[in-house]
């Protein structure tokens, strides 16, 4: 049964999307199943740069059919434009389904998270794209979906339900600007319009593949300690970033699955607010972000960087049950003399104002993006991702030593062995 999950074992921006490329080549699909554009997924691809918000990183594939599940937040005219680029670059967006259950992102989902984090004393650092929102009006029952979006009656019938009791929060709550029935209506009829032929039932769709056998790339989005329930909470976004989303996110069951794999990076990074405990605010911290072009994929904010945390690894091994390890961005820390590995917290052993006890290794100065064979690797570098994978009591199946898709040591294909 050669169904993947592909999943961020830290805070997001591990290199998910680099990794689901490369398996992708071999996949007939690839699912997004959590999560909306506050995700940047970054490919590199014969040296040129795409970064995917919303669409599955599969889709520079050919013959590859990417799904967006139930489980994701659309917002169809972040769909639309990527669909555009995909496009341009002589890509088949034919090849892409999206679930009639996915809930859309509305015009006041985008504002409400805002204008809410203009005004918190305590804020999140969201990504300001509505995610938050969104998910919200799904659980109170009060979300809108793609299906309904394509059906123009039914859209104008929900939006009459909605629109009146989000105008009067922005407005009398939030101090913002309320929207008039009208625009969204005419908007959103002409996003459904352009849409449609893409909106089906992916349940079916994927659980016929799935149960047929053939090769299915669920792709996570963020990180496990970005999960609103097993992360660093109330510093996390809306959605559960765990491999158990990929089957809610997309309604196939937990049987289905054969490999769960943790792209952990071999450092820490985190975008936005919240417990944070290895982070260097040093020049190794400045390095680290230099040298690793340490900005977010979707707001270009500067991520916050810092040692790996072996414990947040453990945790990620434990929320996931992970059967395979990735090790990305090893070639950013040639040059740097010791390396140091957080191995415990001293005060309270929480994550959260836990301070790091570090144990420390020594350095290599090689520039790696070359290696492609294990043994290549200068010794301490080697010793150092065997430290990360005793800790982590997971094998190792895969290290990236570069942003391109052929910069990668290959340990164990997880197609080969599922
Ligand atoms: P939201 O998901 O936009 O609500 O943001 C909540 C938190 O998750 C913020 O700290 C964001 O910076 C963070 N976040 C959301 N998506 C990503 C991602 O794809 N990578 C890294 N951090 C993310």
């Amino acid at each position: 049964m050669p169904s993947i999950i592909v999943i961020g074992t830290q805070w997001g921006d591990e290199g998910k999307g680099k990794i689901v490329d490369l398996f992708a080549s071999e996949a007939e699909m690839v699912v997004r199943f959590q999560g909306g554009n506050n995700a940047g997924h970054t490919l590199v691809v014969d040296g040129e740069k795409t970064v995917l918000h919303l669409i599955p990183s599969g889709i520079l594939h050919r013959g590859v059919h990417c799904v967006i599940g139930n489980g994701v937040v659309v917002d169809p005219e972040v769909l639309l434009e990527e669909i555009r680029v995909v496009q341009e670059k002589g890509r088949d967006p034919e090849r892409l389904s999206i679930s009639d259950k996915a809930h859309l992102i509305l015009p006041y989902h985008k504002r409400i998270d805002q204008l809410r984090e203009e005004k918190r004393g305590r804020k999140i650092g969201t990504t300001g794209r509505g995610i938050g929102p969104a998910y919200e009006d799904k659980v109170g029952r009060m979300g809108i979906r793609v299906g309904e979006m394509i059906e123009p009656d039914l859209f104008r019938r929900r939006l009459q339900e909605v629109l009146p009791e989000k105008n009067l929060y922005i407005e009398k709550i939030l101090d913002g600007r309320s929207f008039r029935f009208e625009e969204i209506l005419e908007t959103y009829a002409a996003y459904g319009e352009r849409l449609k032929s893409y909106v089906r039932d992916t349940s079916s769709l994927v659980g016929d593949l799935v149960r047929q056998k053939r090769r299915v790339l669920f792709e996570g989005a963020q990180g496990t300690s970005l999960d609103v329930d097993h992360g660093t909470y109330p510093y996390v976004t809306s959605s559960n970033t765990v491999a158990g989303s990929a089957c809610i996110g997309t309604g196939i069951g937990p049987t289905m699955i054969s490999d769960v794999i943790g792209v952990c990076k071999a450092y820490t990074t985190r975008v936005g607010s919240g417990p944070f405990p290895t982070e260097l605010k040093d020049e190794i911290g400045r390095r680290l972000q230099e040298g690793g072009d340490e900005f977010g994929a979707t707001t270009g904010r500067p991520r916050r960087c810092g040692w790996l945390d072996l414990l947040l690894l453990k945790h990620a091994v434990r929320t996931n049950g992970l059967t395979g390890l990735v090790v990305t961005k090893l070639d950013i820390l040639s040059g740097l003399d010791p390396v140091k590995v957080c191995v415990g917290y001293r005060s309270n052993h929480r994550q959260d104002d836990g301070e790091p006890v570090y144990e420390s290794m020594p350095g290599w100065k090689e520039a790696l993006s070359g290696i492609r064979d294990l043994k290549k690797l200068p010794k301490n570098a080697r010793d150092y991702l065997a430290r990360i994978e005793k800790e982590a009591g997971v094998p190792l199946i895969l290290v990236s030593v570069g942003p391109s898709r052929e910069d990668n040591i290959l340990l164990r294909n997880p197609w080969r062995s599922a």
